[in-house]
């Protein structure tokens, strides 16, 4: 199914708001605890789900020019991404072909990438240019040393890569075609470490649920509770969280309903991203599991804001806006964390309501075989 355009998302909504309905899935999906702090489970995740998938690595916005790069463990591999001569952005391993240090790390602009170790220079297109003393290194094929590449491309404002397998991203994400414009551009890049299991992170995004329960003084206020759309979105859901301000379309022409401002989409890319639309922002975030119980969580926050100081404030009332909700967020999931490992549980429950976290666990399910 296509997803829904602006006004009939808005009028699914609307519906949903005069009957005291939400979406609904077909059936309730029970998920063993243990999958949230089982070694061999993250192992099989990280090889059938993780590595086998394009993933957004970062925005394009953060390899704006010739050189940029950003280095960061993907899939639990330490990766690099960076933007060529030639425009092209690549990825590779980031592991140094003398004896395996990373050439990059964090992010930055480069006009080659030294390894810091023993300061082996690479091309941006990876290929091996320099060995300090190269005598020390006799028969040395340096054609055959260059960086590992992996499947790296650039769709829909997004760096895609791919460990294992096509790096072609799944053609349904088409559908984000226009998503992030040319106009978007980083304005913060934060890494937070959080001692919960990745999907735990993820499912605090996908459900409207526990609006009035967990965000009962930044988003309730403001939103509705338990009131989503949930549309499948490739492997993934995008989960629409409405906005009181709705309301006033209900006396507007229906050709002039706008989403921005009155929904927040989010978009769901299998199997760790979500991208959550706000008014002039659009944020990012990325979990990357670190171990069975802690994750890290990368966010990117990218803005079309005109310089102006009305879209300047704009920017800020909705990041600090953003930013109430999230703590709270985080601070539910790390207590989840805790439960799951108390021994109360043996399965979790996700109702109906919970429609987009049981695709998340058919779809890993599926992955795992
Ligand atoms: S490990 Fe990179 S130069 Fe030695
Ligand atoms: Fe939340």
């Amino acid at each position: 199914m296509p997803l829904l355009d602006e006004q009939a998302l808005i009028d699914r909504v609307l519906a949903h708001i005069d009957g005291k309905t939400t979406d609904l899935a077909d059936s309730v999906w029970h998920e063993p605890v243990e999958h949230y702090f089982s070694p061999e489970r993250l192992d099989a995740e990280l090889a059938c789900v993780f590595r086998r998938t394009a993933t957004p690595f970062c925005p394009a916005a953060a390899l704006s020019e010739p050189g940029a790069y950003l280095a960061r463990e993907a899939g639990g591999a330490p990766i690099v991404a960076v933007r060529g001569n030639d425009g092209v952005v690549r990825g590779f391993r980031n592991a140094c072909r003398h004896r395996g240090m990373q050439v990059a790390e964090g992010a930055g602009c480069r006009k080659v990438l030294t390894c810091r170790y023993h300061a082996w220079t690479y091309n941006l297109d990876g290929t091996l240019r320099g060995v300090p003393d190269e005598y020390g290194f006799p028969g040395l094929d340096k054609d055959a040393h260059g960086l590992v590449p992996v499947g790296c491309i650039e769709r829909y404002g997004l760096i895609f890569v791919t460990q294992d397998g096509e790096a072609e991203p799944d053609p349904a994400l088409t559908q984000m075609e226009g998503l992030i414009s040319p106009d978007h551009r980083l304005i913060a890049h934060d890494v937070i470490e959080m001692e919960a299991n990745w999907k735990l992170i993820c499912e605090g995004f996908l459900e409207g649920y526990h609006i009035r329960s967990t965000h009962a003084e930044t988003f309730y206020p403001r939103q509705y509770d338990n009131l989503n759309v949930i549309e499948a979105f490739g492997r993934g859901n995008r989960v629409t969280f409405p906005y009181q301000s709705i309301e006033r379309l209900r006396d507007a022409p229906r050709e002039t309903w706008r989403a921005p401002g009155v929904l927040t989409s989010v978009w769901h890319l299998f199997p760790n991203v979500v991208i959550s639309t706000f008014p002039k922002t659009h944020k990012i975030t990325i979990v990357e599991p670190l171990s069975p119980g802690r994750s890290r969580m990368e966010t990117f926050i990218l803005t079309n804001a005109k310089d102006s100081a009305e879209d300047q404030k704009r920017v800020d009332i909705s990041r600090a806006f953003v930013a109430a909700g999230a703590a709270e967020d985080r601070m539910v999931v790390s207590a989840v964390q805790k439960g799951l490992t108390s021994g109360a549980n043996a399965v979790l429950t996700f109702g109906l309501f919970e429609g987009a976290l049981t695709r998340l666990h058919r779809e890993i399910a599926a992955a795992i075989g």
